[in-house]
């Protein structure tokens, strides 16, 4: 199948029973056995859920994987990737991702002796230089969120596979439609699902997805024994919204690309960041990994004047200021006071995540009413 047939039908059997088209929303946490340990494949809902599994085999799908697994939020699916390590293990980072993640990192797992480090992605040589024999793996998010940095996938897969490390890519960004890191060599693959998946900013959830049974095994094994599943109805919600994920994506594209072009030409703005460039720095690998630039960019205004930036996102009238992304409406966000406000000022602003950077999430929206919009807030600075 091809990709716009397996986000439909990708994993996906008609209900036994009924022949719903849709998987009914299996509102229970328990089933009948007929005999102490006989039952018809589910038993506890946290263990597994007929409409949870539905959704994990179009996670599976789309991401050409083998096995899927839904949590509560992106976090916790973070979390339970991370629980495959041991005390002195170590992981390397890229210094450039979603604050949450960071935090996550920093305030929990340093504590039970897990040690991060957070370097520059940008060329993939520099993974190296940080490996030693504790180092179990590399965490990658491409394109990075919120500077869209682009990370090569692909060597960053050769240097793991030499060292024998687990390579897990963040793919909240770009979704399947646009790249598929198992197929460039990355183990596990994860999703803040609560972004482009669910895109109709609905449901908070994650998503991992991996190939190899073994890492499969333990997975499940922690998503059961730490319990953070998300329930059948989110479940739901996300498959319907896989089911358009690619029309939706090909729309964020070609609006991300008409916003980008309308900032890059604006005499306030000081720099768009938008893979789609070809003064990228990462142009070229972003070309080769991806099919297109995807809905995401941010941008900075010359002066670098907080004042000025607050003017412009209290006046955006389509683009609403809120936490996160990927959902169909436009969103726009502050990253130094919002989504990175858990990483440090001095941390930050090495990466770029000054305080007049400005993060759009482009919806689908009519393209001219979302330029016409930027142009009228920009207009009052
Ligand atoms: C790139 C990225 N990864 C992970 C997360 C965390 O996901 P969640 O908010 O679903 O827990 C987010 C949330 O914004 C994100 O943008």
């Amino acid at each position: 199948m091809e990709f716009n047939t397996k986000v439909i039908h990708g994993g996906q059997k008609h209900d036994p029973s009924t022949g719903a088209v849709m998987p009914p929303i299996y509102q229970t946490s328990t089933y009948a056995q007929s005999s102490p340990g006989q039952h018809k494949g589910y038993e506890y809902s946290r263990t597994a859920n007929p409409t949870r599994t539905a959704l994990e085999n179009s996670f599976a799908s789309i991401e050409n994987g083998k096995y899927g697994l839904a949590f509560s939020s992106g976090l916790s699916a973070i979390d339970a990737v991370i629980k495959l390590l041991a005390p002195g293990d170590e992981v390397i980072s890229t210094n450039d991702l979603y604050g949450g993640t960071y935090r996550l990192f920093t305030k929990v797992f340093e504590q039970y002796g897990i040690i991060f480090h957070f370097i520059g992605m940008e060329n993939a040589n520099n993974i190296e230089g940080y490996i030693n024999s504790n180092t179990k793996m590399i965490w990658a998010e491409t394109p990075t969120n919120p500077m869209l940095n682009i990370i090569d996938i692909k060597a960053s897969a050769e240097i793991a596979n030499k060292h024998n490390l687990l390579l897990v890519v963040d793919n909240t960004f770009a979704t399947p439609y646009l790249q598929l890191p198992l197929d460039l060599g990355a183990d596990i693959v994860m999703h803040s699902a609560t972004k482009y998946l669910g895109g109709h900013s609905d449901v908070v959830m994650g998503a991992l997805i991996v190939k190899d049974e073994n890492l499969a095994e333990k997975l499940y094994f922690i998503q059961n024994a730490s319990g953070a599943v998300c329930g059948p109805m989110d479940s739901f919600l996300v498959l319907r919204g896989i089911k358009t994920l690619h029309l939706r994506m090909q729309r964020h594209c070609e609006n991300g690309k008409a916003v980008a072009n309308y900032l890059n030409s604006h005499p306030k703005v000081q720099k768009v960041y938008w893979p789609g460039f070809e003064n990228h720095p990462n142009h070229q690998i972003a070309k080769d990994q991806m099919h297109d630039f995807g809905g995401m960019l941010s941008f900075t205004i010359k002066g670098n004047n907080y004042e000025q930036v607050i003017i412009i996102l209290e006046n955006l009238k389509i683009f609403t200021l809120a936490e996160s992304l990927g959902g169909v409406e436009s969103l726009s966000g502050h990253p130094a006071s919002m989504t990175h406000a858990s990483i440090p000022k001095d941390e930050r602003e090495k990466t770029g995540v000054v305080d007049s950077l400005i993060r759009l999430s482009v919806g689908v929206e009519s393209e001219k009413d979302l330029i016409n919009d930027l142009k009228n807030a920009l207009e009052l600075i």
